[in-house]
């Protein structure tokens, strides 16, 4: 179903003219279409019924009635996926979100960059390790983070790998919402699973019909990055032909008409939490930037769930590691809730990296010097917050 049967040119599986940016190139390799064929006829890993009560509730979020916390990896790891694992994760997720719950005296809808969160957007397509140029990692689902030549192959067996490991989550995370739904069936507060529907091979033959809806079979929350929002891009016209909620990152260079071209085509009826728009601008631009995109999307009718990433647009090099500073996070979410409840929005709440271990990625609270950002280094990807370090910015986000 997925080829034209010439090797070499494989028919994308996205409407013709439409551009994907960011994809694996892999389509010339021998196990890409069993790969394909093999996930077009794998069950869905999330239910219509699942993404019904999700909606409910992020409609609860945009109309002030609860906050969102979403919260993971910035590249989950295929070897951290079994149960305790799976656990731990959400046990700092129920514990940053209970800390909100208590300062903001609402319900918190629990959200993880989880049960695939496996495909990574790059800057730069290469780089150089010990002098050799090699392909950069993309995230366990297109290859892996060794800088060798062989790790950096992008692999489509490896779509079917992410499908097998997220199953196994998404499993976890449907037994947890299970024990935790005892008398509300309106506003199921989690944990849900997101991530970022970047790799369209895998996305789309991960589209299910059922009852007449088309839904994305692959998580509940699928999210664009700031690369890959293009309106009228695959992405964008991919996730508009789906009931899942869907989430957009907004990064400096957005203007609010294409923000509102965007929006037009994901939520055009307008209904409350269709959209999650999730701000990462860095704490200097969010004061400047973000209230003409509030308006131009208040003005279109569109009722979105406001969330603050403080932690994309504040990242920096310090003693040859990528890091974020504490402060400069804190800064960005309270900038943005402060812009937000001055246009007469509801702050929803934030979109962060954090990992569930006491990593030293980011500065701040004990991790007090680029020294000592070596101690314990682990992310994939991005820098993570620590759980004590997310937990002092929702302490001032709340306060804030
Ligand atoms: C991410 O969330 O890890 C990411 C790459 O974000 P963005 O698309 O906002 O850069
Ligand atoms: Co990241």
């Amino acid at each position: 179903m997925t080829g034209d049967g010439a090797r070499g040119t494989p028919r994308p599986p996205w409407p013709a003219g439409a551009e994907a940016a960011q994809q694996p190139d892999w389509a010339t390799h021998p196990a890409y279409e069993p790969s394909c064929a093999e996930l077009a006829s794998a069950p869905a890993l999330v239910t219509p019924e699942e993404l019904a009560r999700l909606r409910r509730a992020l409609a609860v979020v945009a109309g002030g009635g609860a906050v969102m916390l979403q919260l993971g990896d910035c590249a989950e790891s295929f070897e951290e996926t079994d149960a305790d694992q799976v656990r731990a994760k959400t046990a700092v997720l129920h514990a940053l979100a209970d800390e909100v719950a208590d300062g903001t005296g609402l319900p918190v809808l629990r959200v993880g960059r989880i049960g695939g969160q496996f495909a990574k957007p790059r800057t730069l397509p290469h780089e150089e390790v010990g002098g050799v140029l090699l392909p950069a990692f993309r995230g366990h689902l297109v290859n892996g983070e060794s800088p060798t030549p062989e790790a950096r192959a992008h692999d489509p067996r490896r779509m079917v790998r992410a499908y097998e490991a997220s199953a196994g989550v998404l499993g976890a995370l449907a037994r947890e919402r299970d024990q935790r739904t005892r008398r509300s069936t309106e506003f199921v507060d989690g944990p849900w699973a997101s991530h970022d529907a970047l790799v369209v091979d895998y996305e789309a033959r991960l589209v299910r019909t059922e009852g007449g809806r088309r839904f994305l079979g692959s998580t509940h929350l699928p999210w664009l990055g700031d690369r890959t929002r293009a309106p009228d891009s695959a992405h964008v016209r991919l996730l508009a032909s789906v009931v899942n909620p869907v989430a957009l990152k907004l990064g400096p260079s957005i203007t609010a008409a294409e923000l509102g071209e965007v929006c037009a085509q994901l939520d055009p009826y307008g209904i409350p939490g269709r959209l999650t728009l999730i701000v990462r601008m860095g704490a200097e631009r969010v004061p400047g930037l973000l209230p003409p995109l509030v308006a131009a999307v208040r003005d279109a009718g569109h009722r979105p769930v406001w969330l603050s990433d403080p932690m994309h647009g504040n990242t920096v090099r310090e003693a040859g590691r990528k890091t974020r500073r504490l402060t400069d996070i804190v800064d960005e979410a309270s900038r943005c809730k402060r812009v937000l409840e001055g246009a007469g929005e509801h702050p929803g709440g934030l979109h962060l990296e954090v990992a569930a271990s006491d990593v030293t990625e980011c500065l701040g609270g004990k991790v007090d010097g680029v020294d000592r950002l070596d101690e314990r280094y682990t992310t994939l990807c991005d820098p993570r917050l620590n759980p004590d370090q997310a937990a002092e910015l929702m302490r001032a986000w709340v306060r804030a």
